[in-house]
């Protein structure tokens, strides 16, 4: 594991986003998987930057999400896909064939996922999987006790996790109880792994994987002995 300890809220931007300039660089047309949550809006905000700047042509990538929720319309203001398509997506001048979302309101949720799957091994697999952290340990929508095996499939979500997500609205939205989201089996496949850990809340679940032990009750152990998983971490969290 690579370990980058940020001295605050840019450099954990920068950092990040070097990384994912980098794939851009070095991958021809790379498949890259998108986290939603509050970490990442400043790597796409840097993304966007350079991109303005000339640093780097985001529509070479090719683009999915990690998660959804189940039931929730891609249109709806409170889907994970109107969040990417806020922060990242509907500046970025990526072609909307260069972009995969998960439809949460799917009819058929199972064979929407393994659609998702299908357009990913298309493109090859994941290049590179962008992942934040839970404050349970868990990566994506992947919640402790869960397989680790898994293409994207739905799950059921903690009440943890409901809890933190809600926080994200303020008109009373109930978050629904399940998810649909790549499994941990997909994100282990990914060649390269960019975890992005800032806050307190997430000092336990970070301690567990620099244990480097796995653990199924912390699903983010999943990723020991990844051959190219990058941490970008905030220094506050940097072990004693
Ligand atoms: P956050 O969420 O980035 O809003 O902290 C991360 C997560 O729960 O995966």
């Amino acid at each position: 594991m690579q370990i980058e300890w940020t001295a605050g809220p840019e450099e954990f931007a920068a950092r990040a986003a070097a990384h994912v300039v980098d794939c851009l660089a070095e991958i021809d047309t790379p498949a890259i998987a998108l986290p939603t949550g509050m970490t990442p809006v400043g790597l796409y905000r840097q993304l966007l930057a350079l991109q303005a700047e000339g640093e780097v042509d985001l529509g070479q990538g090719y683009y999915f999400n990690l998660d959804e929720y189940v039931g929730v319309a891609q249109a709806d203001s409170h889907s994970f896909a109107t969040f990417l398509g806020r922060y990242f997506l509907d500046a970025s001048l990526i072609p909307a064939d260069h972009i995969r979302l998960l439809q949460g309101d799917a009819g058929d949720i199972a064979a929407e996922a393994r659609a998702h799957d299908a357009a990913v091994a298309a493109r090859g697999g994941l290049d590179l999987a962008i992942l934040g952290l839970g404050g349970n340990g868990h990566i994506a929508f992947n919640e402790p006790g869960v397989a680790w095996t898994d293409g994207t499939h739905i799950v059921p979500l903690t009440d943890e996790t409901r809890a933190a997500n809600a926080a994200y609205f303020e008109d009373g939205f109930t978050v629904p109880s399940q998810g649909v989201t790549m499994g941990i089996g997909m994100l282990r496949s990914a060649r390269r792994i960019l975890l992005m850990v800032s806050g307190a809340a997430k000092a336990e679940a970070l301690t567990m994987l620099l244990a480097g032990k796995t653990d199924p009750a912390w699903p983010v152990t999943a990723l020991c002995g990844h051959p190219d998983l990058i941490l970008v971490a905030d220094e506050a969290l940097r072990p004693a």
